[in-house]
């Protein structure tokens, strides 16, 4: 047997992320040492509240409320962030990469709001900056892209970046039920952000994505700057109108290059039913990325939960002490040297939609919508009309898609339709993305 190389390791936080951690780092520690020659050691885990009861795998004498006594440990070389948020998130990091520890985080609204600064201290500081598990939880899509497509430039990449809402949208599809209980169960099985409101309006989505503009990229976008749409807005009857057109309604992260800039958008989006995308399920993410040399790819798997999201973190840690052992530069200049970047103007996105119009059953209402439609240069692919026997008080849903159409066009289309006296509700717009297939 090779010699064994011992490090430290200290971390942040002991949720659902950090339990996981503990759990795979008793199950493979012996592994690590004899095959691939490391002994990592977990010297002191910090937590907001010492007196909660943790998992039988934790020693008492291991735990602080004092992150510091993680970051400041002489025998911690590298630190995991698992407690989430911005601050005082932010200000651990940062301490401990200027210290030249490596950080592995999990925390992609850190990333995503100060990944600039954060990438610069590693770079300045020879430290390492790793965050596999801030993207689609257990899916090495961070190795991915930066290890396996560098020969690449990316033209599209097309992904379902949120576990919870796709939790929430696989059971509305599949099963029914009421989406503040299906949204509870999500919280129940740890999917779920601390806040789910960053889930469920698409927040925790952007964030990813804009990591995910640095890698593929290179460009290093504000996530606020981006178009973001999340699920709160999907009823259950959209869902069965799409899934008679043949499309699966999901929440995408979108990011193309086009002429006017990088394309970079979240919201729902209806997809083809047989297309992969479409039948991912559950807490599963995915992404489907192009690259001009490799072409197309989908990566899948679990993109939330304690035990995928440790992999990730695990497996981040494992990649960090073999780099610090060899003595190898520990950031990947490529998250540093990005170029500062604005999104394309969501007025200038092409796409075709769906719209639900609710409006009453008389005679022209068709004609008069259609004739907007035409006025703003939208073509009509198709319509379905409800029986007028199938609802009350009157007013039917008219469903319509289109053919591609720019935003600004649609917008403009929509605004004059909701102001008719014929439409008794707010329209309901959803984009409708082919993919790559
Ligand atoms: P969580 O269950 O809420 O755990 C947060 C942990 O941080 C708790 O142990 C808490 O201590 C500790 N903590 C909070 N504030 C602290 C402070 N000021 N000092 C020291 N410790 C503090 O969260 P989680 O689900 O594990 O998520 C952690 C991170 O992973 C987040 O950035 C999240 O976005 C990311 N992530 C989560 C998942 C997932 O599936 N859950 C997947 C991918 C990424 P107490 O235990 O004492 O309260
Ligand atoms: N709340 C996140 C999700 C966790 O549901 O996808 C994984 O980042």
């Amino acid at each position: 047997m090779g010699s064994t190389e011992s490090l430290g390791v200290g971390i942040i936080g002991l949720g659902v992320v950090g339990g996981g951690i503990i759990d795979i780092l008793n199950d493979r520690r012996d592994y690590f040492k004899s095959v691939r020659g490391i002994d990592l050691t977990v010297q002191k885990i910090a937590v907001r509240d010492v007196s909660k009861p943790r998992s039988a795998g934790v020693s008492s004498d291991l735990l602080t409320q004092n992150a510091r006594d993680v970051i400041d440990h002489p025998d911690v070389q590298i630190v995991i962030e698992v407690m989430g948020g911005l601050d005082p998130a932010r200000e651990y990091v940062l301490a401990a990469l200027e210290s030249g520890k490596d950080v592995v985080t999990a925390n992609k609204a850190l990333l995503a709001e100060h990944g600039d600064e954060l990438f610069e201290a590693a770079s300045t500081h020879n430290a390492g900056l790793a965050f596999e598990a801030s993207v689609c939880g257990g899916i090495p899509i961070v190795r991915s892209i930066a290890q396996g497509l560098p020969a690449n430039h990316v033209t599209s990449l097309f992904g379902i970046l949120n576990g919870t809402t796709n939790y929430i949208l696989t059971k509305m599809t599949d099963e029914g039920g009421n989406y503040a209980d299906i949204l509870k169960q999500a919280q129940d099985l740890g999917y779920a952000e601390a806040d789910p409101t960053m889930d469920v309006d698409g927040t925790d989505a952007v964030q990813k994505l804009s990591i995910l503009c640095r890698l593929a990229f290179g460009h290093s976008i504000p996530y606020r700057k981006m178009l973001c749409e999340g699920i709160e807005q999907v009823s259950p009857i959209d869902i069965v109108f799409a899934r008679d057109l043949g499309y699966t309604i999901k929440l995408l992260g979108i990011a193309k290059p086009q002429s006017g800039g990088l394309e970079a958008r979240v919201h729902p989006a209806l997809v083809p039913t047989d297309t992969l995308l479409a039948n991912i399920k559950n807490e599963f993410n995915a992404i489907e990325i192009v690259g001009n040399a490799a072409g197309p790819q989908v990566y899948t798997g679990k993109g939330a939960g304690a035990s995928p999201t440790a992999s990730a973190v695990v497996s981040d840690l494992l990649y960090q002490a073999e780099l610090r052992i060899a003595g190898r530069q520990r950031i990947n200049r490529q998250l540093v040297d990005v170029e500062a970047a604005e999104p394309l103007a969501t007025e200038d996105i092409e796409t075709s939609y769906y719209c639900r119009f609710t409006v009453q059953d008389t005679p022209g209402v068709l004609a008069h919508i259609a004739n907007i439609f035409a006025t703003h240069n939208i073509s009509i692919a198709r319509v379905i009309q409800e029986d007028r026997s199938e609802t009350e008080g009157g007013s039917v849903p008219l469903i319509m898609t289109t053919h591609d159409a720019r935003e600004k066009s649609m917008s403009a289309a929509r605004e004059e339709i909701d102001a008719l006296d014929v439409v008794t509700e707010a329209s309901q717009i959803i984009r409708i993305e082919r993919l790559n297939d």
